[in-house]
């Protein structure tokens, strides 16, 4: 497992910020988000549903169309600012360099051509591969991502194949030219548990191999504690919590994050969605100017009103309780 020293960051998100103009109001779906992310490294992103993971993924790859939308912040690709670099920029990354796995397969398979159709042309557009070097190599990755007789299901619809089996060809499209960076959101949300893990074991093996990074979204602690180095949190589109996994999940700061990580019968093992904490999910309209959990936090003083600055350190986390008082709670709670 590699770290954060050893080499440049793959990918370096500073503040990142996505806002919408919308006859209802502004909505800051994503405020102020930082990360980098190593070589082989995976960072996870958890956060309940609306916090602004997808938002912030699609951004970062130039992805959001949105005429109201405002984008700020910088968003460094090897080295390279990408933020607003535009389609002819950013064609040659997209499903190259940056394989990217989006929350709903049906978005990523256009219904209309073969599952091989699909896989040949994204290797055709990122590689000088012939097309029946391409067709050779689409058989070999379905193969890989443990489809049955891919030599035939390979000329398949995607409405052929299960939604399990659709995950795995989106899986196979996104991993085809070895990136450098793998983007996830929520690639096992809709499976069951036996292919959920063979998934995130081909995610694993793309890593090993390919030493490329990951950054994986998901509202699963689980998968977080089985596939993350690192990991922020995320709520109502600001980080609130970030470090290396362990110290995360075994030494969690944010009374957010002590919720999260109730939810979850024993770390280690997968859970269903995030079980839910106390209190209604936030109205993007209204994300309070202070701390944005505390209408929802169990520890809320005064100083809550105002946002609480991000700590020091390489385990950081946005909140004004003390270490003492945090300690104190903590064994008041177990
Ligand atoms: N084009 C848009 N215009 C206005 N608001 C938007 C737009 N796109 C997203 N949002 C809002 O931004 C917020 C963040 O959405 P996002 O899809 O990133 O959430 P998420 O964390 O991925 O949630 P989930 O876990 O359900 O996928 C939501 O409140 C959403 O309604
Ligand atoms: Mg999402």
């Amino acid at each position: 497992m590699s770290t954060n020293e050893h080499a440049a960051p793959v990918l370096e998100l500073t503040d990142l910020s996505v806002s919408f103009s919308t006859r209802q109001g502004l909505i800051r779906a994503v405020d102020g988000l930082s990360l980098s992310v190593g070589r082989g490294e995976v960072h996870g992103i958890v956060g309940e549903s609306g916090s602004g993971k997808s938002v912030a993924m699609y951004s970062l790859l130039g992805l959001t169309r949105d005429a109201n939308a405002s984008i700020t912040g910088s968003v460094r690709f090897e080295g390279r600012e990408i933020l607003g670099s535009g389609d002819k920029a950013m064609q040659p990354i997209r499903g190259g360099e940056i394989g990217m796995i989006f929350q709903d397969p049906m978005t990523a398979l256009t219904p209309v051509y073969t599952v091989g159709w699909q896989i040949v042309e994204q290797i055709r557009q990122h590689t000088d591969l012939t097309k029946a070097q391409a067709k050779a190599r689409a058989i070999e990755l379905l193969g890989e991502v443990g489809i049955p007789d891919a030599k035939r299901r390979v000329d398949s619809y995607p409405h052929e194949f299960s939604g399990g089996m659709r995950q795995r060809v989106v899986i196979a499209m996104a991993m085809s030219c070895n990136p450098k960076l793998l983007i996830a959101d929520e690639p096992t949300t809709a499976l069951d548990v036996t292919t959920q893990a063979q998934i995130l074991d081909l995610m694993s093996r793309l890593r090993d191999v390919h030493n490329s990074s990951i950054v994986i979204i998901t509202h699963d602690m689980g998968v977080i504690a089985e596939m993350a180095d690192r990991v922020t949190v995320m709520y109502a589109g600001r980080p609130i919590e970030a470090g290396p996994e362990l110290d995360v999940v075994r030494h969690p700061r944010h009374p957010y994050t002590w919720g999260l990580l109730g939810a979850v019968p024993r770390i280690g093992e997968r859970s269903e969605r995030l079980a839910t904490i106390a209190g209604n999910v936030m109205s993007p309209l209204d994300v309070p100017v202070g701390c944005a959990f505390a209408p929802r936090c169990a520890y809320v003083m005064d100083e809550c009103a105002a946002r609480p600055p991000w700590s020091d350190g390489d385990h950081r986390s946005a909140c004004w309780l003390s270490d003492t008082q945090r300690v104190a709670l903590r064994r008041k709670e177990s």
